[in-house]
C-alpha cells in the first residue's frame, strides 16, 4: 500500500548539503514511488519564529520551491505549497498547544540549542514551534514523515500530541500516529570545519556547509579546506568513531554516489585526504552542479514559481480543511 508522505522545509535560504542529503534527497525518491502521495510543506510560519526581512523572506519561499523541482520533484504529481496560505495549520496549532504539555515541550533539545542562553528572549513561537509542526502532520493524516536526526524528538511530540488528542476526546484513530522515515545512515550531515557540530545555516562560516546553489569552485574550495585529522584514510568502519571529519566526509561521499560505507573505505583505505578530496569533490560537483543551475533558472521565473505554490495551496486547503472542520466537531465549536 502507498504511504501518505508529509514534510516541511523552512524557507531561510542557504539549503545546504545536509538538507539534501538528510531530508530532500528522500522526497524525491518517495515521490518517485507512484503509490504515495506526498506533500512538501514551504514552512514560511516555523521561519518567522526568528526575525526575518519580509522581502528576504518572499525570495526563500520561491528559493524553497525552485530547490524542490530542481532536485526532481515534479510539482504536477505532488503538493507543493507554502503553510502560512493553509490556515488550518495555526488553527490547529493553537487547539494542539491546549493539548500539548510544558514539560514535553521544556524536553526539547533543538530550543534549547536555539534559544542559547538567553531563554527569556526567545519568541514564544521559537518555544511551541513543535506544536505547528505536529499540526501539518496531522492534519494531512501523513504515515510517513522524512526527516533528518534532528527532527526525531519533534516526530515523537507529534505522535504524543496526535494520541494524546485522541486519547482525551475518545475518538480513536481520528489522527493517524505518523512513523518518521529517517536514514539509518548519513541522516547527521556534519559542518566542513568542525565534524562534531551539525551542517547549518546558521553557522557563520561558509566554508561549513556546501549550498545547494554554490558554484563548482565554491564546493571545490570547500572541500579543499575542509577540516580532516593527520592521519591516512581509515581501514575500517570503527576507526571512523574516533576520527569525526573523516567519517563525515567518507559519509558524504557514499550517499552522494550511493555506495554504502564498507565499499568507500574499501576504495579509499590508506590513501591521502587529497587524493580522496579529489573524487569528493568530482561527485559533489556532478550532483550539486546540476540542481544549482536548475534553482538559478527557476528563480528568474516567478510567475511560474507563484503558480506552483497557488496551486498546491488549492489542493492542501482542500485536505485540511475538511479535517479542520471534524476537529471543531469534536472539540465542541
Ligand atoms: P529545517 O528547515 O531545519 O530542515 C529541513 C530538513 O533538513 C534536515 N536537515 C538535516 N539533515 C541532515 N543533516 C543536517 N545537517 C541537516 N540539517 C537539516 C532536517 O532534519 C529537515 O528534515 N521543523 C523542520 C521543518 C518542518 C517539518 C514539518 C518537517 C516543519 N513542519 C513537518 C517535517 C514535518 C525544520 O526546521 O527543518
Amino acid at each position: 500500500m502507498g504511504k501518505k508522505i508529509f514534510s516541511g522545509v523552512q524557507p531561510t535560504g542557504n539549503l545546504h548539503l545536509g538538507n539534501y542529503l538528510g531530508a530532500i534527497k528522500n522526497f524525491v525518491e518517495l515521490s518517485n514511488d507512484q503509490e504515495n502521495e506526498c506533500v512538501f510543506c514551504v514552512v514560511d510560519l516555523h521561519a518567522i519564529t526568528v526575525k526575518q526581512d519580509p522581502q528576504v523572506l518572499r525570495n526563500n519561499i520561491r528559493e524553497t520551491v525552485a530547490t524542490f523541482i530542481a532536485s526532481g520533484i515534479d510539482p504536477k504529481k505532488n503538493i507543493i505549497f507554502n503553510q502560512s496560505k493553509v490556515s488550518a495549520h495555526s488553527e490547529a496549532a493553537w487547539i494542539f498547544s491546549c493539548v500539548a504539555r510544558m514539560g514535553w515541550l521544556n524536553r526539547m533539545t533543538q530550543f534549547k540549542e536555539k534559544a542559547g542562553k538567553d531563554k527569556e528572549k526567545a519568541s514564544i513561537g521559537l518555544f511551541s514551534y513543535p506544536v505547528l509542526m505536529a499540526a501539518d502532520i496531522l492534519l494531512y493524516d501523513a504515515t510517513h514523515v522524512p526527516v533528518g536526526d534532528d527532527q526525531k524528538q519533534h516526530l515523537e511530540l507529534c505522535r504524543d500530541i496526535g494520541q494524546k488528542f485522541n486519547n482525551d476526546f475518545e475518538v480513536e484513530n481520528f489522527f493517524k500516529i505518523p512513523e518518521p522515515l529517517i536514514q539509518k545512515q548519513f541522516s547527521r550531515i556534519m559542518s566542513l570545519k568542525d565534524g562534531t557540530k551539525k551542517m547549518s545555516k546558521s553557522e557563520l562560516s561558509d566554508l561549513s556547509r556546501i549550498n545547494l546553489t554554490d558554484l563548482k569552485e565554491d564546493i571545490v574550495n570547500k572541500i579543499k579546506k575542509a577540516k580532516t585529522d593527520t592521519l591516512p584514510m581509515p581501514n575500517t568502519n570503527e576507526e571512523l568513531d574516533n576520527r569525526p571529519e573523516a567519517k563525515n566526509l567518507i559519509g558524504i561521499y557514499s550517499s552522494v554516489s550511493n555506495v554504502n560505507l564498507d565499499e568507500t573505505i574499501a576504495k579509499f583505505s590508506g590513501k591521502n585526504f587529497s587524493e580522496f578530496k579529489e573524487d569528493l569533490s568530482q561527485v559533489l560537483v556532478d550532483k550539486i552542479i546540476p540542481i544549482s543551475n536548475e534553482i538559478k533558472k527557476l528563480k528568474k521565473d516567478n510567475i511560474f514559481l507563484d503558480k506552483i505554490l497557488k496551486d498546491g495551496c488549492d489542493k492542501a486547503n482542500e485536505i485540511a480543511s475538511k479535517k479542520m472542520k471534524k476537529i471543531h466537531e469534536i472539540v465542541g465549536f
